[in-house]
């Protein structure tokens, strides 16, 4: 049973705007089903440093970041895990007794959900897009040992840097219909609401994928995944990354194993599915 009182753990997410967050909704259904005395708030912050001094000085226990904080806040943490470095971005906090460490489950939401549907390891990937989730998305990817990566997007220039940091090719996206690949990923936010009807790639493509994914979230089901059905592709939806991703923090704030189910009951009714 949950109560607040004066032992009552805080953990949070810090970004702006935060109102539309799904964090708070999937964080504190799983202390409740896991009988923690622990709330997790939403804060807009456009203060980065003040906030970052706030979680010392008020020791909060675990910060979600998000947009526009992600990268900025690399610089403010006492330790940054290698991972984090790497992708360049922290999604994560973890206060051990007034350390603040950054690390990020974003590539572990990708990787998870993927392997929820494909093997990666030997396989061709062609990600489109290359902002922070996507250097999350192939990091990831690289260290599940894919065959090959090509990194498409919008600005070439954005892809090429990505793709050297990751031993891909890389090109615009108007670049892709020789590419090789078996496995598709959605890292723009094309088809994001409002632009529910917007795709990133010509429909005729998605035959040649088996599996296809789209990290957009908003909406569940968006134009992309709803044509690679119909072009007989198994689909891996960003809600399963968002899941994944919380369920990691979860686990690497508590020392325990997530309530998945309950996690992931919470996901779906907060987006009304
Ligand atoms: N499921 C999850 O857990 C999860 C996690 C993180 C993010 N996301 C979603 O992933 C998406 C991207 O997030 P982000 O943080 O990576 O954003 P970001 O850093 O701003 O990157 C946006 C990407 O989308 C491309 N893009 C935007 N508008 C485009 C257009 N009209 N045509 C073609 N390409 C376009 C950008 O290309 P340019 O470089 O040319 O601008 C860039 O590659 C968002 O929808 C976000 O909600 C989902």
């Amino acid at each position: 049973m949950n109560y607040l009182d004066a032992h009552t753990d805080l953990y949070g997410i810090i970004g702006h705007p935060v109102g539309h967050s799904l964090s708070p909704a999937i964080h504190n259904m799983a202390f409740r089903a896991t009988g923690k005395n622990a709330v997790y708030l939403a804060f807009d912050v456009t203060d980065l440093p003040g906030a970052v001094g706030g979680i010392r000085a008020l020791g909060i226990k675990g910060v979600s970041v998000t947009i526009p904080h992600k990268e900025a806040i690399v610089d403010l943490l006492d330790e940054i895990d290698p991972v984090a470095r790497r992708i360049g971005a922290v999604n994560t906090i973890i206060n051990r007794a007034g350390h603040l460490i950054g690390t990020n489950t974003d590539w572990m939401g990708a990787v998870h959900a993927l392997k929820e549907v494909t093997e990666l390891k030997g396989k061709r990937v062609l990600v489109l897009g290359a902002g922070g989730a996507s250097r999350a998305v192939c990091m990831g990817l690289m260290d599940m040992g894919v065959a090959g990566l090509h990194i498409a997007n919008r600005t070439t220039e954005r892809a090429k840097v990505l793709a050297e940091a990751c031993n891909a090719s890389w090109s615009g996206l108007d670049g892709i219909s020789g590419v090789k690949a078996s496995i598709l990923i959605n890292t723009t936010s094309v088809g994001m609401t409002p632009n529910v009807n917007e795709i990133p790639i010509s429909p005729e493509l998605l035959p040649y994928f088996q599996v296809v994914m789209d990290i957009v979230y908003s909406p569940t089901d968006t134009r992309l995944l709803r044509e690679a059905s119909v072009a007989g592709c198994r689909t891996v939806k960003g809600i399963k990354m968002l899941l994944y991703q919380g369920v990691a923090q979860f686990e690497l704030w508590t020392g325990e194993n997530a309530p998945i189910p309950v996690m992931e009951q919470a996901l779906r009714e907060s987006i009304g599915m």
